[in-house]
C-alpha cells in the first residue's frame, strides 16, 4: 500500500506554489490592484478560497473550460460551484437573455414566461406550487417562513454537515450534543440552541426524538449531503424521514440546490420522494441569478391569505429585484433547452468514467481513499470508508492533501471545487477531459507517495 509521506507532501506543496506563482503574473498584479479597494483582493469573499496564494482572474468561460488572463485554459470540473452545471454561458440562455434585456430588465410585473416555468418546476419536481427567489440561500430563507407560517412553530431541524447558504439558522455544527454556530461564521443574531436542532444524518430514532416536542416547524435537508463531501442516504432512510415529518406535522423540505445534479427532476424525481417543499437555485437560470420555492397544496392554503393580503410586500418574502423579466427569460430558456434528459444522458455516465478512473487508481496504489458518485457529480475522499453522516465527514477532513490536490491540478490546467476534492461533469465535458484528469490524480497520488 502506499505511505502518504506528508513532509513530502509539505515540500511539494511549497514547489507547487511556486510554480503557481511563476505561471501567473497578471493575476498575481490583479490581485495586488484589486487588494487596495475589494475586501480580500475579491468581489466575494468565496473566491479566495482557492489554492494558491492569490485566485487566477478569468478572463471568459465557455462550456467545460475557462481561460484567464495568461490566456491558460482550464478543464472546469468545478463550474461555478453549481451555478454552471450545464455548461459556461450556454447558448439558449444567453440568446434569451439577450432578447429579454433589449425589453426590459427589471419592471416588477409578472411577464408570460412566469407561467411557464412554473409549470415546468411543478412537473419536474411534483410540487404544484411556485415562488421565485434571488438566490437559493432566500429559496430556503423563504421556505423556512413559510414553513413557520404554516405550522405556527419556531424551531427549524438540520443536519450535522449540511450547508444551505448563509441562513442564520442554518449556519451551525453539533459539537459534543449542543447547536453552535459554524466555525467562521460571524455571531448569530441569537444562539442557535434557541433557533435550530442538529442531528445527525442517517439516524432516524434520533430525528423521531428530535421531532417529538412537535416544536420544529421543517426539517430542511439535502436528500444526499453534498457540502461536507457526498453522504449518501441509507436504504429506506429518506422513506423515514417523510413518515416522520408527516406523523409529526412537521414541514419537508428538500434542498435539490445541489442534488439536482441526480437528474432532470432532482433527486427527488429519480427517488420518487414527496416533499412538502422543495428549494433551488445556482443552474436554474444558467448562472443568472436565480432560485425558487415549490410546495404543496396544503401549504397553498395555509399560506395563500397572507400572500394575498395588502401586507404582501411586508412579509418577508422576496426583494425588489425577485422574479424579474431577465431571470424568468434566463429560466425559461435554460429550463427547456439546456436542464435536457439528453444532458444528463452525457454528463452521468462521464461522471461514472470520472469516478472509475479514480477508483482504479485507488485500487490499484491500495490508497485508503474512497470516491463516491451522486448523478453528475463525483468526490473522492482520503478515507477508507464513506461517512454515514456530518461528524464523520468532518473527521475524514485532510486538509494538507486537499490542499496538495487542488494545488496539482490547477497547476496542470484542471479546476476542482476549492472546499471539496469535487467535480462536476456539463453536457460539453469530453471523454478526453475526463482522462485528463484521471492522469493527473494518478500523477498526485504518485507524489504523495515519493
Ligand atoms: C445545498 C445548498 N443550498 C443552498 C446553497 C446556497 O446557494 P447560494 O449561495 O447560491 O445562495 C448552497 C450553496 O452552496 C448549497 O450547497
Amino acid at each position: 500500500m502506499y505511505h502518504i509521506d506528508r513532509v513530502r507532501v509539505q515540500r511539494l506543496i511549497a514547489q507547487e506554489e511556486e510554480r503557481f506563482v511563476r505561471g501567473h503574473p497578471k493575476s498575481k498584479r490583479l490581485f495586488e490592484r484589486a487588494r487596495k479597494s475589494m475586501m480580500g483582493g475579491v468581489p466575494m469573499n468565496w473566491m479566495i478560497e482557492w489554492p494558491g496564494p492569490f485566485p487566477i482572474f478569468a478572463r471568459e468561460a465557455q462550456g467545460a473550460t475557462i481561460t484567464d488572463v495568461e490566456g491558460h485554459r482550464y478543464i472546469d470540473f468545478c463550474l461555478g460551484d453549481t451555478g454552471a452545471m450545464f455548461g459556461h454561458a450556454p447558448r439558449a440562455t444567453v440568446a434569451a437573455a439577450a432578447r429579454q434585456m433589449r425589453k426590459g430588465i427589471t419592471m416588477m410585473l409578472p411577464t408570460e414566461d412566469s407561467l411557464w416555468v412554473g409549470r415546468d418546476l411543478a412537473r419536474r419536481f411534483g410540487v404544484p406550487y411556485w415562488q421565485i427567489a434571488m438566490t437559493a440561500t432566500d429559496a430556503n430563507r423563504f421556505a423556512l417562513r413559510m414553513a413557520r407560517e404554516t405550522t405556527r412553530r419556531t424551531k427549524v431541524l438540520v443536519f450535522n454537515g449540511c450547508y444551505h447558504g448563509t441562513v442564520d439558522e442554518t449556519l451551525v455544527r453539533l459539537l459534543d450534543g449542543k447547536v453552535v454556530p459554524r466555525e467562521g461564521s460571524m455571531p448569530p443574531p441569537v444562539d442557535p440552541e434557541l433557533t435550530t436542532r442538529v442531528i445527525e444524518f442517517n439516524d432516524l430514532p434520533t430525528l423521531e426524538a428530535a421531532l417529538a416536542p412537535r416544536d420544529v416547524a421543517a426539517v430542511l435537508m439535502e436528500p444526499a449531503l453534498t457540502n461536507c463531501g457526498i453522504v449518501l442516504p441509507e436504504p429506506g432512510y429518506l422513506d423515514g424521514v417523510r413518515e416522520i415529518t408527516r406523523r409529526t406535522g412537521t414541514v419537508w423540505i428538500i434542498d435539490e440546490t445541489h442534488t439536482w445534479c441526480a437528474g432532470p427532476g432532482g433527486y427527488t424525481r429519480a427517488h420518487k420522494l414527496e416533499p412538502d417543499m422543495v428549494t433551488l437555485g445556482k443552474p436554474v437560470a444558467g448562472g443568472i441569478p436565480s432560485a425558487a420555492f415549490g410546495l404543496s397544496g396544503d401549504i397553498y392554503d395555509k399560506t395563500i391569505g397572507n400572500i394575498m393580503a395588502d401586507t404582501t410586500g411586508v412579509n418577508g418574502l422576496g426583494g425588489t429585484l425577485t422574479g424579474n423579466a431577465l431571470a424568468l427569460a434566463a429560466m425559461r430558456a435554460t429550463l427547456d433547452k439546456v436542464i435536457t434528459k439528453q444532458a444528463y444522458d452525457r454528463m452521468i455516465p462521464l461522471a461514472t468514467r470520472w469516478t472509475s478512473g479514480v477508483q482504479k487508481t485507488i485500487d490499484e496504489a491500495e490508497l485508503p481513499w474512497h470516491v463516491v458518485q451522486l448523478g453528475a457529480r463525483a468526490e473522492y475522499r482520503f478515507a477508507m470508508v464513506p461517512p454515514r453522516n456530518g461528524a464523520e465527514a468532518i473527521a475524514a477532513k485532510d486538509e494538507l492533501l486537499n490542499k496538495f490536490v487542488h494545488l496539482m491540478a490547477l497547476n496542470r490546467r484542471i479546476l476542482l471545487t476549492p472546499f471539496h476534492n469535487m467535480a462536476l461533469m456539463c453536457p460539453a465535458t469530453t471523454r478526453a477531459m475526463v482522462d485528463r484528469h484521471t492522469e493527473v490524480f494518478r500523477e498526485t497520488a504518485e507524489a504523495a507517495a515519493g
